[in-house]
C-alpha cells in the first residue's frame, strides 16, 4: 500500500514512563507523534497541556501533530507554537471564527488542521478547504482513547477524498480513533493518508512491531492480534 503516514497517540502511552515510551516512537517507523490535548470541557476528559507537550517535543525526533479538543482554542495558538506543535488542529465545532484561527495557524508557524466530529458532515469544510494542510477525521466521539471505530466514517473519508481531488488540493486526510489492524487497510482505501492509533500500539505486546505492521501493510502475517 501506499505511502501513508502512522502517528502514534502518546494519550495511550504509559505517562509513569513518558521518556520510554518516546524512545520507543523514536526508533519505530512512525513518522508523527500524535498529541491529543483535552480541557474538560470540549470532551469530557482531562489529559495535558502545553508544558508537557514542550517535553514531549524535547525528547521526540518526530513532528508532533498536536491535536486540540478544547473550547475556543484560539486562545492557546501561540502557546502551542512555542511548545513546539508542527501541526496545530482545532475542532470545528469549538471554533466560532474558524477561517480566522486557521489563519492564525499558519501565521504561527505551524501546519493548520480541523478535526470534525463524527456527526459533523464533512461539507463543513467547503468553504475552508484550502487553507488547510490537513483534516482529522474523527472515527470516534473524541475524548478517550481505546473507544471502537465507527464505520460510518469511511463514507466520510470517500467524500473528504472527492473534494479534496476535485479541487487539485494536497490537504491530508488523517482518521483517528480506533484505527489498527482490522482495519487500516479500508481506511486506507477509503482515502486517508494519515492513521493515527492510540491502544493498538501502546496496549499491543510489542509496540514497535505494531507500528511496523501498520507501516507496511500488504506484507502479509507479520504481526497477529
Ligand atoms: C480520541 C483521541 C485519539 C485517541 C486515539 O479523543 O483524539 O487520538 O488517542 O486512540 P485509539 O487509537 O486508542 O482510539
Ligand atoms: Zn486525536
Amino acid at each position: 500500500m501506499g505511502k501513508h503516514l502512522i502517528a502514534p497517540s502518546i494519550l495511550s502511552a504509559d505517562f509513569g514512563h513518558l521518556q520510554r515510551d518516546i524512545e520507543m516512537i523514536n526508533s519505530s517507523e512512525a513518522d508523527w507523534l500524535h498529541v491529543d490535548v483535552m480541557d474538560g470541557n470540549f470532551v469530557p476528559n482531562i489529559s495535558f497541556g502545553p508544558d508537557i507537550v514542550k517535553v514531549m517535543h524535547s525528547g521526540c525526533r518526530l513532528p508532533l501533530d498536536v491535536h486540540l479538543m478544547i473550547e475556543k482554542p484560539e486562545r492557546y495558538i501561540d502557546v502551542f507554537a512555542t511548545a513546539g506543535s508542527s501541526n496545530l488542529s482545532v475542532h470545528a465545532e469549538a471554533c466560532t471564527h474558524l477561517h480566522r484561527t486557521i489563519q492564525q495557524i499558519r501565521d504561527a508557524g505551524m501546519n493548520p488542521g480541523v478535526a470534525i466530529n463524527p456527526h459533523t458532515p464533512v461539507n463543513v469544510l467547503e468553504d475552508v478547504l484550502e487553507e488547510l494542510s490537513l483534516v482529522i477525521l474523527m472515527s470516534v466521539n473524541p475524548g478517550f482513547g481505546g473507544q471502537k471505530f465507527i464505520y460510518r466514517t469511511l463514507h466520510k473519508i470517500q467524500m473528504l477524498r472527492e473534494m479534496i481531488d476535485m479541487r487539485n488540493l494536497s490537504v491530508k486526510i488523517e482518521v483517528d480513533g480506533g484505527v489498527g489492524l482490522q482495519n487500516a487497510e479500508a481506511i486506507l482505501q477509503a482515502g486517508a493518508d494519515i492513521l493515527v492509533a492510540g491502544n493498538s500500539v501502546f496496549k499491543s505486546d510489542n509496540p514497535h512491531l505494531a507500528i511496523y505492521s501498520l507501516k507496511n501493510l500488504g506484507i502479509q502475517g507479520l504481526y497477529a492480534s
